[in-house]
């Protein structure tokens, strides 16, 4: 191995300022011309917003059902080109985001480690950056550091090469558009049951440290009726940021450690991992709680309308016996993610009308 040196720490004049600002604020920074342009945080997305992606990814995958429109959404964005740049383990956000820039027509590249940039020379995080948007037009993040996303963002709005940045998942932080597949997949759950407003909604494991169960709980401020439950073993409880933004907003939810209990009321069941990647120690910590786990006998005490979902990876938290039942809905959440994410992509190039 060779001689690496410390990545070189900048900051750009206004960066400051910027980060100090409040969510409300820096939301409104990422809005060019009435349309949101870089997704950074999941508080940016109204329910007229989710509603309208939602039809725009149904419509994206009915168009590409065909040989014909698949073809047509390929020649929406050929002049377009991508970075992917995953600098933290990924297998379904790296690949549903590029595969959904193949859908529509745009060309990428991309980098899974820092170890092959010249980052390893000293180039610091914001000029890697400026150097990506050098040669595309969009940039698509995976970065274990929370603030990386809305940093870096907000630097290329500051430039003469402003490409959008999607937040493919911030350290423990955010993951905004696994929130948006994650309400799409609802949506779907319940079309024919009213839709997300007047559901009981779980989240099961580390919600501590999860980002999905962070990111969709601020959605669900765009509910009317919506009960939260969170399950989790006490140390990973669901941090205050969050309780607080739902006690704001009169969001109901309860938090418990007895997830038996609750089962049969519940509508949706959104199992997650122990994030132990982000431990101090990783081995003076266990990997799964089994009170924790979705079983296969659990099958017969939930609701016959109810999904399971996951954000997978899983380890344990649902029994693989558990995949064959109808209510197992975290197959088609990963794929579901594709989509939404080329209709994300869409819109924020402006092509989403020729989709409609
Ligand atoms: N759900 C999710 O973010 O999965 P990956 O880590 O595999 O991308």
């Amino acid at each position: 191995m060779g001689y690496q040196s410390e990545q070189t720490k900048q900051v750009y004049e206004g960066q400051e300022e910027f980060l100090a600002k409040s969510m409300k604020e820096k939301c409104e920074e990422f809005i060019i011309d009435g349309r949101i342009f870089d997704v950074i945080f999941a508080q940016q997305f109204d329910r007229a917003f989710l509603d309208n992606i939602c039809k725009l990814a149904d419509a994206t995958r009915k168009m590409a059902s065909t040989k014909e429109g698949s073809l047509k959404l390929q020649q929406l964005l050929p002049h377009k080109r991508a970075m992917l740049y995953f600098v933290q383990p990924s297998t379904r956000t790296f690949l549903s985001f590029l595969n959904a820039c193949h859908i529509l027509g745009i060309k990428t590249s991309e980098s899974r480690g820092t170890s092959t940039s010249s980052e390893v020379k000293g180039e610091s995080q914001e000029d890697t950056i400026r150097t990506f948007a050098s040669y595309v037009d969009l940039i698509i993040a995976r970065h274990p550091e929370a603030g990386f996303a809305e940093k870096t963002a907000w630097l290329l709005n500051h430039t003469d090469r402003p490409a959008a940045v999607l937040n493919g998942g911030s350290g423990p932080d955010q993951h905004p558009t696994q929130a948006l597949l994650d309400i799409y997949t609802l949506e779907r759950a319940f079309k024919d049951i009213g839709g997300i407003d007047g559901k009981n909604i779980a989240m099961v494991g580390d919600l501590k440290r999860g980002r999905t169960v962070r990111s969709l709980s601020y959605l669900m401020k765009n509910y009317k009726d919506v009960k939260l439950y969170f399950i989790s073993p006490e140390q990973f409880k669901m941090k205050d940021d969050i309780t607080g933004f739902l006690d704001g907003r009169n969001i109901p939810y309860v938090e418990t450690e007895d997830f038996e209990s609750v089962m049969p009321e519940l509508d949706a069941i959104y199992m997650t991992r122990i994030q132990n990647e982000y431990a101090d120690d990783p081995s003076k910590e266990p990997e799964t709680y089994p009170e924790f786990f979705f079983k296969k006998e659990h099958l017969d005490i939930i609701k016959d309308t109810a999904v399971i979902m996951h954000p997978l990876p899983r380890r344990y938290e649902i029994e693989v016996a558990v995949d064959k039942d109808k209510r197992a809905g975290y197959w088609e959440q990963e794929r579901n993610g594709m989509w939404l994410r080329a209709a994300l992509i869409a819109y924020v190039f402006g092509v989403d009308k020729d989709i409609m």
